[in-house]
C-alpha cells in the first residue's frame, strides 16, 4: 500500500528563499501557515504539488539560456507537478523545499521567485514511497533531479527507522549536472561519503556521472550493480527506492527483479490536472497472474509504483 493524501487542495504558499544551486538547479522553500501548515507537514516522501506559475515574471533576456529562448514566451496555461526534497514542521508553520531544473517556460519563470511572493499549489497529491516494513537496507537510486524526493525520503527513514541502512546512489551526466549544492563539507569529508546532503542524515553515498568526472564512471545502475555484487546481503532484506529518467527506472526494475529485491519506483508523466481527471498521464501496467495490461493514472495511483508493475516502453 502507497501513502495516499487525504487532505489535497489548493493552498497559498509564501516564497521563503529560491537559492540557484548549481548550472540550472534552484532550490525553492515555500512555508505554509494556517490551515495549509498540516496538510504539507504530513506530505509523505514521493507526494508531489501542482504549482500555478502562469502569473510569475519571466527572467530578464540576458538571464534566459540560449536553448530556452524559442520557449520562454510561451503561455503557461497548467499547473506544473514538483515534490518536495524536504519537508520541516516548525510550530504552527511548515517549510517544504522543490529541487527544480530550469528545463521550460515555467521552471525559467520560477527562478523568479523571491522571498515574500505568494504562489497557488494544489497539494499534496498523489502516492507516496512505502516505508520499509521488515527490511534491513534501504538503496535509494537517484538520476539528476530524482535525487530530489529521495532526499525527503533520506530524512523520513533516518528519522522514524534508525536501524535501517540507508545506501545512496546519484547519478548524472557530469558533474555540474548533479543537483546538489555542496560536493562536499567537513562531514562527509571525514565520513567519506561524497554528497554533504545524505551525509548530514548519516547516510554513505555514492556518485556516478556517464563521462567519469564525479565519481564511478558509468551509469549510476552499473555502479549499484557492482555495489549489490559485493554488499553481502541478502536480497529479502533490501528494498530500492528509486527516482528519475524513465529509462533509468527500467534498468533499476530489471536488476530488481534479477536480484528479487523489492522496489518501488516514481514515475514521471505529463501532468494537464494532476488530480486523476484529464486522463492525461497514464502509465501501462501489468495485470498480476495474466498477459493483459491496464492504464493507471500516475498522479492518482502513482507517482509511485512498485517496479514490477510497470510495462516500460523501449
Ligand atoms: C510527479 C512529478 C514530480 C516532479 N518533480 C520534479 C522536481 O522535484 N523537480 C523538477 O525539476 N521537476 C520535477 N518534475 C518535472 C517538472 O514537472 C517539469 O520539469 C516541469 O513541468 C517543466 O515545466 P516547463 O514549463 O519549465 O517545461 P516544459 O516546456 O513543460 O517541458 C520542458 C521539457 O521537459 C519535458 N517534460 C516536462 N514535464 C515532464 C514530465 N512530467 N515528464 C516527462 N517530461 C516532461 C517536456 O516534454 C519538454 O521536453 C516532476 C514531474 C512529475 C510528474
Ligand atoms: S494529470 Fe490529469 S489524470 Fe493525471
Amino acid at each position: 500500500m502507497m501513502v495516499c493524501s487525504e487532505n489535497k487542495d489548493v493552498f497559498s504558499a509564501v516564497v521563503r528563499s529560491n537559492k540557484k544551486i548549481g548550472q540550472r538547479f534552484y532550490r525553492l522553500g515555500l512555508e505554509f501557515s494556517g490551515d495549509c501548515a498540516e496538510p504539507f507537514g504530513k506530505a509523505r516522501p514521493g507526494q508531489f504539488a501542482e504549482l500555478d506559475l502562469c502569473g510569475t515574471a519571466l527572467p530578464r533576456g540576458e538571464a534566459i539560456p540560449e536553448d530556452l529562448c524559442d520557449m520562454a514566451e510561451r503561455n503557461i496555461l497548467l499547473r506544473r507537478p514538483f515534490s518536495f526534497c524536504d519537508v520541516t514542521v516548525k510550530g504552527d508553520k511548515t517549510v517544504v523545499d522543490i529541487l527544480y531544473d530550469v528545463v521550460g517556460p515555467a521552471t525559467l519563470r520560477m527562478t523568479t521567485l523571491s522571498a515574500g511572493d505568494s504562489i497557488s499549489i494544489i497539494g499534496p497529491l498523489g502516492n507516496g514511497f512505502a516505508m520499509p516494513s521488515g527490511k534491513e537496507t534501504a538503496l535509494l537510486v537517484a538520476g539528476g533531479m530524482g535525487a530530489g524526493p529521495l532526499l525527503h525520503l533520506a530524512k523520513v527513514l533516518t528519522a522514524d527507522y534508525p536501524n535501517i541502512k540507508v545506501v545512496a546512489f546519484a547519478g548524472a551526466k557530469t558533474a555540474t549536472t548533479l543537483p546538489f549544492e555542496k560536493r562536499l563539507d567537513e562531514v562527509s569529508e571525514v565520513l567519506g561519503f561524497p554528497l554533504a546532503e545524505f551525509a548530514g542524515y548519516g547516510i554513505e553515498s555514492l556518485v556516478a556521472t556517464d563521462d567519469g568526472s564525479a565519481g564511478y564512471k558509468g551509469f549510476v545502475t552499473d555502479c549499484l550493480l557492482e555495489w549489490l555484487g559485493r554488499c553481502g546481503l541478502a536480497a529479502k532484506d533490501m528494498i530500492i527506492y528509486s527516482c528519475g529518467p524513465e529509462k533509468m527506472l527500467a534498468k533499476v526494475a530489471e536488476i530488481a527483479q534479477e536480484k528479487n529485491i523489492d522496489c518501488q519506483i516514481s514515475m514521471e508523466r505529463m501532468m494537464a490536472c494532476g488530480i486523476g481527471i484529464c486522463q492525461s498521464c497514464a502509465v501501462e501496467c501489468k495485470v498480476a497472474g495474466s498477459n493483459e495490461t491496464v492504464y493507471k493514472l500516475c498522479c492518482k495511483d502513482g507517482p509511485v509504483f512498485n517496479s514490477n508493475e510497470i510495462v516500460f516502453s523501449n
